[in-house]
């Protein structure tokens, strides 16, 4: 049996409840071993070389590369698992019909059967980490037990980790959220395993009212990183809603004038919508002086301060973002982000030890090894139709080395928020940009929220789906409730932030994108940041409010008022259309949602 470094030490903390917790999971799972994670750089280091030689991870170049691997999973586990993903309150109706729901007592009984002996001939990891900085008062701690190294490593970039997280535990002043997550697929004597082990049968389990999670059968993204989708998002709406606050699926910028004012955003994308790319954002030529700092570009946990002003803090400490259409052209930050310390998972790997996927650069290269592992050129692309690299493949970056990383990005206070943002992938229909009239009807532009499935989900990709506050595969409770607590909210502000909704994928009638986007979004920003501060106009509409062609900034860029007017055209007609599909989610949700969304859908069809 391979030596493993830190069993010798033996559990990192006093704290008993966690003790007798891990030996009870240890006795179900029957691992060969148990490695408490103390978090340092050597570990890592250790990790990573046992999963070189096991072939997990391929060192990169490390001239070009340096401190990068690469990793190719399972065909069959590729994206998160949405139809696997479980909400096991005691009562169904707490779940909500967005979600899958199982009675929790048949549910613990499928996961210990699952769960039992399932870690056989490996070694469980005992991961701490804290969802925000450690000991600050909005962070939230967790205890992952996982079988796999590769979510070790992952963790570590996404995540704090390790031996400040124990020392916070054994303070006993916070609650530890519980997290299970095996791989499924335990190993007889002399078994040889496979580069990216994972089961065909997948359960993504959340407890909201014990406030667990346990994850079974996949090793990629949100499924296994439990500290992302499955705790900041599923159990911590839960516990936010208890206690006042909001988890929610939005990056979080900063935007500086050249006065130096500085205006905070969040703003909500379903996945593969362009957070990571706005929030990491390089205004373009005729934008002298200006400035966008990233604060997070995946969730935001905002709380009311004691001035009745929310502030945000990212809960993350890396960013898992998607690899494909992310350049030198369209995110150069993410780019320099990614240059080093950084996991690449199934992207393509290149002949001199590289990674490229498309649209990283104009030309591909003439050979590479595909995220399969197939030898890979542009003609076998073209001829097989087949990309290099998978659509929803990765890169796991540290957030601290973007080069434009917001001074205040661990303030454990957090930054004060002054605009929401919601924003879909539609290619009709969708305006540019609006502002909601107030917050009700901000409540609810974002609870219609319509957009284009894409490949971060296992399933169909382009069908168009409501994704209320791109929070559809990630509230952890009934999504009617989810709206009250969003109205209810105002009442515990003194300021509400402004409400706006983006549309950056609106396309003419030869299927052509109406708006660049990327850097030129810069361009609609401005405007958001003008409106909460009382500088533009906006032009009322039956929608909201949208700018006039002289509102927009437009030094640098080439934008008739024509064209201006096609992407922000509020046809009614198809308006109408739209309100008819919102009707779709409220006859699902009639019996909990409040009554300001029921009346905002009748100012709505009033207006149009
Ligand atoms: P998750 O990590 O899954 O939550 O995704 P995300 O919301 O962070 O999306 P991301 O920024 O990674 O963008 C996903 C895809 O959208 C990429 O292929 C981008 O190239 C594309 N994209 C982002 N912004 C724009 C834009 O302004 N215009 C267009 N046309 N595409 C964009
Ligand atoms: C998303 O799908 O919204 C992601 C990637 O950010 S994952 O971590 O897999 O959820
Ligand atoms: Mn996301």
């Amino acid at each position: 049996m391979k030596q493993d470094v830190a069993v010798a030490a033996g559990p990192m903390t006093k704290n008993k409840h966690l003790i007798r917790w891990v030996e009870k999971m240890a006795e179900l799972t029957q691992p060969a071993a148990i490695h408490w994670v103390d978090g340092s750089r050597e570990e890592y280091d250790w990790l990573c070389e046992q999963m070189v030689a096991s072939g997990t991870l391929i060192r990169l170049n490390q001239r070009k590369w340096p401190g990068c691997f690469y990793a190719r999973s399972d065909p069959k586990d590729v994206a998160r698992v949405e139809e696997r993903t479980f909400i096991c309150s005691l009562s169904k109706d707490a779940a909500g019909p967005t979600n899958n729901w199982i009675d929790p007592f048949v549910m613990r009984r499928k996961l210990k059967e699952l769960f039992r002996g399932c870690m056989r001939g490996r070694t469980m990891y005992v991961l701490a980490f804290s969802m925000g900085p450690v000991g600050a008062p909005m962070s939230q701690i967790g205890v992952q037990l996982t079988d796999s190294p590769y979510v070790v490593v992952n963790m570590r970039i996404m995540a704090r980790i390790g031996l400040p997280v124990l020392a916070e535990i054994d303070k006993d002043v916070k609650r530890v959220v519980p997290c299970m997550h095996s791989v499924g697929m335990p190993l007889a004597p002399g078994q040889r395993d496979v580069t990216w082990p994972c089961n065909d049968e997948k359960y993504i389990v959340h407890f909201p009212e014990t406030r667990e999670i346990w994850s079974y059968g996949s090793g990629y993204g949100g499924n296994a990183l439990l500290g992302k989708k499955c705790f900041a998002l599923r159990i911590a709406s839960n516990i936010a809603r208890d206690e006042g606050w909001m988890a929610e699926h939005m990056l979080i910028l900063g935007v500086e004038s050249p006065q130096g004012e500085k205006t905070y955003i969040a703003a909500a994308f379903p996945s593969a919508c362009g957070k990571t790319n706005l929030a990491m954002m390089i205004p373009p030529a005729g934008f002298d002086g200006w400035k966008v700092w990233t604060v997070g570009d995946d969730i935001a946990w905002i709380k009311p301060d004691e001035n009745g002003r929310l502030r945000a803090i990212n809960p993350e400490m890396g960013f898992f973002g998607v690899a494909p259409g992310t350049s030198a052209k369209t995110n150069p930050n993410a780019m320099a982000t990614l240059r080093s310390n950084t996991i690449f998972t199934n992207v393509a790997l290149t002949p001199d030890g590289g990674v490229w996927w498309e649209g990283m650069t104009d030309e591909p290269p003439a050979e590479c090894l595909d995220w399969r592992g197939e030898r890979w050129t542009p003609e076998i692309g073209k001829k097989t139709g087949k990309p290099a690299a998978h659509p929803n493949g990765r890169f796991t970056a540290p957030a601290r080395q973007c080069p434009v990383i917001d001074a205040a990005w661990e303030d454990p206070a957090g930054v004060p928020i002054s605009a929401f943002v919601f924003g879909g992938r539609r290619s009709d229909t969708m305006p540019l940009v609006y502002q909601a009239f107030n917050w009700s009807s901000g409540v609810y532009v974002g609870a219609t929220m319509g957009s284009e499935t894409t490949a971060a989900a296992a399933g169909a990709v382009g069908k168009i789906r409501r994704d209320p506050m791109a929070m559809l595969p990630f509230c952890g409770y009934h999504m009617g409730d989810y709206f009250r607590h969003w109205i209810k909210m105002q009442r515990s502000l003194s300021a509400t932030p402004r409400i706006f909704h983006v549309n950056w994928f609106r396309k003419d009638e030869n299927g052509k994108f109406l708006w660049p986007g990327f850097s030129q979004n810069m361009r609609v920003l401005k405007w958001v940041v003008d409106r909460v501060h009382g500088r533009a106009q906006g032009k009322e509409t039956p929608i909201g409010w949208t700018p006039y062609y002289e509102d927009v900034e437009w030094a640098g860029l080439d934008f008739p008022e024509a064209a201006f007017d096609q992407l922000q055209v509020v046809d009614r007609a198809a308006w109408r259309h739209e309100v008819m599909a919102h009707e779709e989610l409220f006859i699902n949700l009639h019996d909990h949602l409040p009554p300001e969304m029921v009346y905002e859908r009748e100012l709505l069809i009033c207006r149009l």
